[in-house]
């Protein structure tokens, strides 16, 4: 169980804890922080054997993360545990009910409530209490349960966070992802949504909330055990920059059939891809800065306006949408909550939703009409980096298949677009080998206490993210900005010595914003910043405005942030570890965010 939650402890890491049942009842340790913290716990305690458990790792949302908030909770008998993934947006009124009844509860969690409320309900049938329980709760959950009077069985449901099964050798397995139990078996069962699934030593059966019997999604794994390992590196992060070329490839691979672009999966019919007169696309952190990335890509293609909103805005407030829009969700996780939700209110208002995903199978890509899947791999480091050009290639794809179909461009001219686009994991290999001056300039930069990012078109989302890698990993402030908005306000900012990122564009394919962003970096030059500077190889003109040069190789405009973010997350992931950081599990972040 251990091992299986260090593979998940990507997805949270303030607390962990386990349950073992064993022939006295429940053995039970929480500890707050890591995981390693718990394991040190648990050193030579006896008691803890069986052959049925679970365990946690959590993301704090109600309750610090200390010991007594952690998982597996326990009802007051001590018979009942309960690990939880999600939110429990009633708990308080469950609370309240529970109280009045007399329950004294051990911590500060919505997990809590579950735990007595199974409690209460329980009649000798662990599974059907657990239907009955779950039909009173609402938000997003995962949940795995065990009483002690049923000491076989272990029983989990799920509404709208992710649970697959893994069937062994006499052994099965739960988890939030394969990941926890790839080392076991390939074997696996992917729950949907509103299931229950009671695993006893019979097998394993799924039902619906109501005890009906429910069909699920048999699967093989098709990664294994080393993809989800460091692979010789420190961190899985920098095996994940260096893994780009192929994440970039993977994604390509397929899509180009007798000359067409080929969706993953498409439940619509080829006419509603045609009638698309207007683009949304939605999506959080990184896998948005990718859409910023396909506006350009997509307008310029199809003539179609491109609106690119955060997913979190974008629920809330009255987008103009019909059936004739087009709504396209990023997430690499496809379980973002925000996204999710983005995406149920998009197809409320009848539009078309087209879901870029990495994980198969997730919530997002099945509540979508279209698929295309992002085969860039596992990705365990907290901060997005294969995914994000990963995302981008699949959102060109997702252009050139609205081109085909619209006619905005021939047969031909896609041909060229996606074999340029081929080149592109070559493009990738040549700059991780040159980056390790980039490293160099990280150590230098450590002690900085703020770094500003710049860019043009394209070059403006790849300004953003280089911003967000570094305030994540190396917790420093840092912002991007438009180059062209910098004289409204932003230029206030630059002092002597601050270290300013400038994106420049490519001198023959934007000869115009190149020459703008040349003015650009004389005026902040001029007030004393320290410019480093990304450009084309071969860019002469660039060289006396850049204390530092990070050359790129030539690409098409478009698709130049493919290769210009690679130094910028070499750049940000130097800078953390300088600063004694841990790269792929920076402070107060998760994997994935099952919460609005
Ligand atoms: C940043 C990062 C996040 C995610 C965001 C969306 O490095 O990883 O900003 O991009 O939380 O996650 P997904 O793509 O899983 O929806």
């Amino acid at each position: 169980m251990l091992d299986g939650l260090r593979r998940l402890e990507y997805r949270g890491y303030d607390s962990a804890g386990v349950a073992v049942i064993t022939a006295d009842g429940l053995a039970v340790e929480r500890k707050a922080g890591r995981l390693a913290n718990l394991e040190a716990e648990l050193v030579g305690q006896e008691g803890f054997v069986g052959t049925a458990g679970m365990g946690h790792t959590r993301w704090a949302t109600h309750g610090a993360p200390v010991d007594r908030n952690s998982h597996p909770h326990r009802d007051v008998s001590g018979k009942v545990a309960v690990v939880h993934n999600g939110i429990i947006e009633n708990f308080h009124a469950l609370r309240v009910e529970l109280e009045a009844d007399g329950v004294e509860f051990s911590s500060d969690t919505d997990t809590e409530t579950v735990a007595h409320l199974v409690a209460r309900e329980y009649d000798g049938d662990l599974p059907e209490t657990v239907r009955k329980v779950c039909r009173r709760l609402e938000g997003a959950f995962t949940l795995v349960v065990t009483h002690a009077d049923e000491p076989d069985m272990i029983v989990a449901a799920r509404r709208s966070s992710p649970l697959v099964v893994g069937i062994g050798d006499k052994e099965m397995f739960l988890a939030s992802d394969v990941s926890a139990f790839i080392e076991h078996t390939r074997d696996a069962v992917e729950l949907g949504q509103d299931q229950v699934v009671t695993i006893a030593r019979s097998g394993y059966e799924v039902t619906d909330f109501y005890g009906e019997p429910a069909p699920t999604n048999h699967f093989q794994v098709n990664w294994d055990l080393s993809a989800a390992e460091k692979g010789g590196h420190d961190y899985f992060m920098l095996k994940e920059i260096e893994e780009q070329p192929e994440a970039l490839a993977n994604t390509l691979r397929g899509h180009f059939v007798d000359g067409r672009i080929v969706l993953d999966e498409q439940r619509m019919a080829d006419q509603d891809l045609r009638d698309v007169d207007k683009v949304f696309v939605i999506a959080c952190g990184t896998a948005y800065h990718s859409g910023l990335v396909a506006k350009y890509a997509i307008e310029h293609w199809t003539r179609l306006p491109v609106e690119v909103e955060l997913a979190s805005e974008f629920r809330y407030r009255d987008p103009v949408l019909d059936r004739d829009t087009l709504v396209v969700a990023i997430s690499q996780s496809g379980e973002t909550a925000d996204t999710l939700e983005a995406v149920r209110h998009a197809r409320e208002q009848k539009a078309r939703v087209l879901a870029i995903c990495n994980t198969n199978g997730a919530q997002i890509p099945r509540e979508s009409d279209a698929v295309l899947y992002t085969h860039a791999g596992p990705e365990v480091g907290v901060a997005a980096t294969k995914t994000f050009l990963a995302q981008i290639a699949a959102n060109f794809l997702v252009g050139l298949a609205l081109a085909q179909a619209r006619g905005t461009k021939y047969s031909d001219e896609v041909a060229r677009e996606f074999h340029e686009l081929e080149q592109m994991p070559a493009a990738v290999s040549q700059v991780l080998q040159t980056v390790d001056s980039v490293r160099a300039l990280g150590r230098q930069l450590a002690d900085s206490k703020a770094v500003l990012f710049l860019g043009r078109h394209v070059g403006y989302p790849v300004a953003l993210e280089g911003a967000l890698k570094l305030k994540e990993l190396a917790y420093m402030h840092a912002e991007g900005f438009a180059a062209g908005e910098l004289k409204h306000g932003p230029i206030a900012l630059i002092e002597q010595d601050l270290p300013v990122v400038v994106v420049m564009p490519s001198p023959k394919g934007r000869a115009v914003l190149h020459a703008k962003l040349l003015s650009n970096i004389s005026e902040i030059q001029a007030r004393g910043a320290r410019t480093i500077v990304i450009a084309e190889e071969g860019d002469e003109t660039v060289r006396p405005f850049a204390d530092e040069l990070i050359e790129v190789p030539q690409v098409p405009t478009l698709l130049q942030p493919l290769v210009s973010t690679v130094p910028l997350q070499v750049l940000a992931a130097e800078i953390a570890r300088a600063r004694g950081y841990d790269v792929d599990k920076p402070r107060n972040l998760a994997k994935s965010v099952t919460v609005e």
